[in-house]
């Protein structure tokens, strides 16, 4: 797939085949993926890729977690904004574009809770990856790095035909991702990926986010 399709044709995707990936499918991509750029080459990232019996048990111990109300203890810095930011209005946009797609009204709290459940059971995925760093890292000095991997997997999935949902869903209760993934204590979990064929069959696939001009976003200095 050309380069600027596969950046044009990703998306996120949160309805899955139940069928398995295949393990030397998900090695290629991680070692395409790892080609990606970080500071000074010290490739701070590291994988789990969790599927079958343990990912299975990672739904369940985070739903339960969830559902239990127990609080969130995410090991890296969630994105943060005000309510009165153009992030809260995008945030909201989205929230609506998803519940609208997938017939939940507003007033609907089983369904949405059923909804906001689906990211922590890693949206059924048949196999998920988990990036993490070490504590040793600074807090926040390797995200660049991994953000950057994080994007690389996503596009090579694609030539893969399969889809991905990155979610930091999937890392908000560690204790249980470490538990079942076997990720020591000394490591920060940082973001999920979800990666699975997608469901063509599930509407939740039809949402497609929309996004920002980039003359709104940009300012061009020094061009004649
Ligand atoms: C750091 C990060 C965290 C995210 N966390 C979640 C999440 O917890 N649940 C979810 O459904 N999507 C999550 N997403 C996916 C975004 O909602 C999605 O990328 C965005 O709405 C743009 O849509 P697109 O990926 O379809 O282009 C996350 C994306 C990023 C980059």
């Amino acid at each position: 797939m050309d380069i600027l399709d596969a950046i044009r044709k990703r998306k996120s995707i949160r309805g899955y085949k139940p069928d398995p990936v295949p393990e030397a499918v998900i090695r290629e991509i991680l070692e395409i993926a790892s080609r990606a750029p970080s500071a000074m080459n010290t490739q701070p990232w590291e994988f789990v890729v969790v599927a079958g019996e343990p990912l299975r048990k990672i739904r369940q111990g985070c739903a339960e977690k969830l559902n239990a109300g127990e609080s969130r203890k995410p090991e890296h810095h969630v994105v943060g904004w005000t309510n009165d930011s153009i992030y809260r209005v995008r945030q909201v946009d989205l929230a609506k574009h998803i519940f609208q797609v997938m017939d939940i009204p507003r007033e609907d709290k089983v369904k949405r809770a059923a909804w906001m459940e689906r990211g922590f059971r890693y949206f059924d995925a048949p196999a998920a990856i988990v990036i993490f760093v070490d504590k040793t890292l600074s807090e926040t000095g390797p995200i660049l790095d991994v953000g950057a991997v994080m994007q690389n997997i996503c596009l090579a999935a694609l030539h893969f035909g399969l889809g991905t949902c990155i979610h930091d869903q999937g890392v908000m209760y560690p204790d249980v991702v470490k538990r079942y993934a076997g990720i020591p204590e000394s490591k920060r979990l940082i973001i999920a990926i979800s990666i699975g064929y997608p469901d063509e069959e599930n509407i939740v696939n039809t949402v497609t986010t929309t996004r920002e001009s980039i003359e709104s976003l940009t300012n061009w200095v020094g061009f004649p």
